[in-house]
């Protein structure tokens, strides 16, 4: 019988990856909350028209990447692709945007069928925030400078900011009809994703990563030509208060993110240290979704990111991914464990930050040396006949080069764990 394998791009986060993943989750919901984000929490299903009608039918999502299926009773479900149409509805729902405004925050899986590569998954994690209720710029840029603020936090340097503003619906109406225009005139250069998108969706040509298409886009009109008065003074303003805060950016009149419901700002931080799938956030505002899933006429922006890519660029730049214990205590003999459990248990009293793995399952001190080794810690504490009749422990430094090693009162070990082990680190 053959055995089973988690489902094509549906990844595993093992043991020795996940403490990267625990201290990435705590330093985005410390930055959040410093901002006056609060948490919410939402199904991973939703119904399927949710999304058909916010992220839009013609969209790559909504179109051939989605986890639909019927409900036991017929209902259309889908696994949510993504997490702002889900926290609109909760929030339409639960009367959270009726003349005031919230700043919220998500986290969890999402699920797209898309093809399998680095940094690409069919169930992948994100961080998203979204605040309601706010129509002008400012929550644009705290945004912006919020997800700044992250990567300063974790020291992510190899990032880029680009902004764009894709105006009202009515100018982008109107630029969507010089582009076609555009590129109906030089059809037999479109490759033929292009071909697909002119009737569709002509706004995601200029999304195209095809080298071919290059010289066309670039030669296309430009959305920024076409902004309403509003709209623009709207992205001047965003850049005046970017300019103001020392957060630098590039404007790249060809962002125009894949899901329909934006309007005004868009903005992606993108790295050229991943490869192909270089951005990590993405955002935007989307001032009519609220009132088009039939809730009041309240504005929102937001974003999002990926957190299997902020894993990659952090692993990459040496973070551990693991956290070894501090110490591996080794007890050889009946009485021994007895005492060595007593002892732990005391040394977790006095220490609660202390990670202490306790041998268990007997075998002889070289079986137990090997397991204390192989845990990573860097101290094993020692406990044999000789050290439980006079009440000591010995410690022996596993990693540190000299090796030396000393027998200490049991009663001392604390103060020695926590200026060896916990104050500085071997
Ligand atoms: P999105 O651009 O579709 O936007 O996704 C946001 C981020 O999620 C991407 O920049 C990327 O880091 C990550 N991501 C997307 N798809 C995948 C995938 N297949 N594998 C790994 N990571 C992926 C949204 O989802 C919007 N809801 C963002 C937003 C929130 N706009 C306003 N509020």
């Amino acid at each position: 019988m053959g055995t089973f394998q988690a489902i094509r791009g549906m990844n595993d986060i093992l043991p020795g990856e996940s403490a990267l993943w625990q201290r990435l989750e705590a330093t985005l919901r410390e930055t959040l909350a410093a901002y006056g984000y609060q948490e919410i929490r939402l199904p991973l299903v939703e119904k399927t028209e949710l999304f058909a009608r916010s992220i839009g039918e013609v969209t790559d999502i909504v179109d051939k990447e989605m986890y639909t299926f019927a409900d036991r009773n017929g209902d259309s479900l889908t696994l949510r692709p993504e997490g702002t149409a889900g926290c609109a509805r909760a929030c339409i729902e639960h009367g959270l945007l009726h003349n005031q405004t919230q700043r919220l925050w998500y986290a969890g899986p999402m699920f797209r069928y898309e093809k399998p590569q680095k940094g690409r998954y069919r169930q992948f994690h994100q961080v998203g925030a979204e605040a309601y209720g706010m129509a002008g710029p400012d929550i644009d840029a705290e945004l912006i400078g919020l997800s700044a603020r992250l990567w300063r936090r974790l020291g992510l340097q190899q990032v880029v900011l680009q902004i764009n503003s894709l105006g009202s619906s009515a100018a982008r109406a109107a630029y969507r009809e010089r582009l076609v225009d555009y590129f109906t005139a030089r059809r037999a250069e479109l490759d033929e994703d292009s071909q697909r998108r002119l009737a569709a969706n002509p706004l995601r040509i200029l999304d195209s990563k095809n080298p071919m298409m290059r010289a066309l886009i670039a030669e296309a009109p430009s959305l920024l030509d076409y902004l309403d008065p509003d709209s623009q003074a709207h992205f001047e303003r965003l850049q005046s208060l970017l300019d103001a805060a020392g957060i630098t950016y590039e404007v790249n009149p060809r962002l125009v993110r894949g899901l329909d419901y934006y309007c005004k700002t868009v903005f992606e931080w993108v790295t050229d240290t991943l490869g192909a799938q270089g951005t990590i956030c993405a955002g935007g505002r989307y001032d009519g979704l609220i009132e088009q899933l039939g809730g009041p006429a309240a504005p929102g922006v937001g974003f999002a990111m990926g957190l299997e890519r902020l894993i990659a660029m952090l692993a990459a730049a040496g973070r551990p991914t693991a956290d070894p214990p501090h110490a591996y205590l080794i007890a050889a003999g009946e009485e021994a464990q007895r005492a060595g459990f007593a002892l732990a248990e005391r040394l977790r009293d006095q220490l609660p930050a202390l990670r202490l793995q306790l041998h268990c399952g007997g075998g002889g001190f070289k079986a137990q040396f090997r397991r204390a080794d192989h845990s990573g810690a860097q101290l094993a504490l020692i406990l044999g006949e000789n050290e439980v009749a006079a009440g000591t422990v010995a410690i022996k430094p596993l990693r540190a080069a000299d090796g030396g090693q000393v027998t200490l009162p049991q009663g001392e070990a604390a103060a020695y764990l926590r200026a060896a082990a916990l104050e500085h680190p071997l």
